[in-house]
């Protein structure tokens, strides 16, 4: 498991900050919550083409915060709806280690794996780089300094 640095608090309105990473193809799991919905509307404004992973109830929600591709995680198992590898992988999901492997895996070579929830329960290897995140409320996120 690489060790990954703590978070680093920035605000809400400091858009770029997720800006920065500079990569394009972003999945976001567990986007139908709270920060999710930040966090897909600040991707895309970044320039990212994001892929959503949210229940049915959010799928339009998804598509009017512009997500290029919208995947409902009670009807398609995550490994079958992989449209990767992304560059930047974010888990806002609880999902069980082996769901998070799963999800580490569709991280690209030398991507980055973000987690605000369970961390991997194997090392992705391939240079991508695990990197754990807090968010603690609507108008506080943490996102890594790439
Ligand atoms: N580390 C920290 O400091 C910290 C602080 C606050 C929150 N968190 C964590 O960060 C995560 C996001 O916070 P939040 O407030 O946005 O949570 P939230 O409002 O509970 O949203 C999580 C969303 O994940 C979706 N989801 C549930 N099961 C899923 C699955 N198996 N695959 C994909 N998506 C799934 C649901 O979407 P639908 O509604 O579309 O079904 C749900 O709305 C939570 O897990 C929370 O516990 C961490």
């Amino acid at each position: 498991m690489t060790t990954a640095p703590g978070p680093r608090r920035v605000r809400a309105d400091d858009r770029l900050s997720y800006g920065r990473v500079g990569a394009p193809r972003r999945r976001i799991n567990g986007a139908g919550g709270a920060v999710g919905g930040f966090a897909v509307q600040l991707a895309h404004r970044a320039g990212a083409e994001v892929t959503a992973t949210a229940g049915a109830r959010s799928a339009q929600r998804m598509r009017s915060f512009d997500a290029a591709h919208v995947i409902d995680y009670a009807a398609t198992p995550v490994v079958q709806a992989a449209k990767g590898p992304f560059d930047v992988v974010l888990n806002l999901a609880p999902t069980t280690p082996e769901h998070t492997d799963a999800l580490a895996a569709l991280t690209a070579d030398g991507g980055v794996f973000v987690t605000a929830t369970t961390a991997p329960a194997t090392e992705p290897g391939r240079e991508v780089r695990v990197v754990r995140m807090a968010a603690r409320s609507a108008t506080s996120l943490s996102w890594p300094t790439c």
